[in-house]
């Protein structure tokens, strides 16, 4: 069957990364969440110091990107890819409020962006691939054959990801994460390098009052449309 390129782009916590995992066991495609990339750089950025809520020294982490290995390497039991930084696991901890509180500041710097999306282009040169992030549609993959766009409001999403952070043991307030998910919105779509927005043929889907199965039913509809065009 013809392999395609599926680019999901869209806000935090729209539930970008359950589709596109959901997608990927079905189609026997690879599953890439480049925010857990920005995620990884952010955290060796906070382990070395060179950002905390005052300063960033980004000539500090730019110097340094060459020391930064990042790999994914599939989970048998989770049955997705675990993201690796320099061959840590780091899934757990790049998921954590303190590095969402910085991710929009590191994901903004051009040099590092330049980095990533050269990894990714590569990552997706045999198509067979979702991908979710932010510039999916829009620069690391301009020519995929299919493109999402996620919506949903930000309380909704902000609910999610506070019950999420809960599950996990973390001590949040829900209205610190309906702050950060505002401003990574704002930062994310305006930043000057790769803003976060709809690619022109990229199909909105918003999913505040989806479920689950009638989201994936509809996208997955979408692909076998796209593979079969
Ligand atoms: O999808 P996420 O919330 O894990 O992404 C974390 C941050 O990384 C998000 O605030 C924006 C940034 N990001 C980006 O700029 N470009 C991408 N392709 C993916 C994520």
């Amino acid at each position: 069957m013809k392999k395609i390129i599926i680019a999901i782009d869209g806000f935090s916590s729209t539930g970008k990364s359950t589709i596109a995992k959901q997608l990927a066991a079905t189609l026997e495609y690879i599953y890439v969440d480049t925010g857990a990339m920005y995620r990884a750089v952010t955290l060796y950025a906070l382990r070395k110091e060179y950002i905390n809520a005052e300063d960033f020294s980004v000539n500090d982490l730019v110097e340094n990107l060459d020391n930064i290995q990042l790999n994914f390497i599939f989970n048998e039991a989770q049955g997705f890819a675990e993201m690796y930084l320099n061959g840590e696991n780091v899934e757990q901890e790049i998921r954590t409020l303190k590095v969402s509180d910085f991710v929009s500041k590191v994901a903004a710097v051009p040099e590092v962006r330049y980095q990533l999306v050269k990894q990714q282009q590569k990552m997706g040169e045999n198509k067979g691939i979702v991908m979710d992030g932010r510039d999916i549609g829009t620069v690391v993959f301009p020519n995929a054959e299919l493109k999402l766009f996620m919506t949903a409001s930000p309380e909704k999403r902000a609910m999610r990801r506070y019950k999420e952070l809960i599950d996990k043991g973390e001590d949040v307030k829900y209205e610190d994460v309906l702050r950060n998910v505002q401003n990574r919105d704002y930062i994310d779509s305006h930043r000057e390098d790769s803003p976060l927005r709809q690619a022109e043929e990229a199909i909105a889907i918003d999913n505040s009052d989806m479920g689950l199965k009638e989201q994936f039913e509809r996208i997955l509809n979408l692909v076998n449309r796209t593979i079969n065009a």
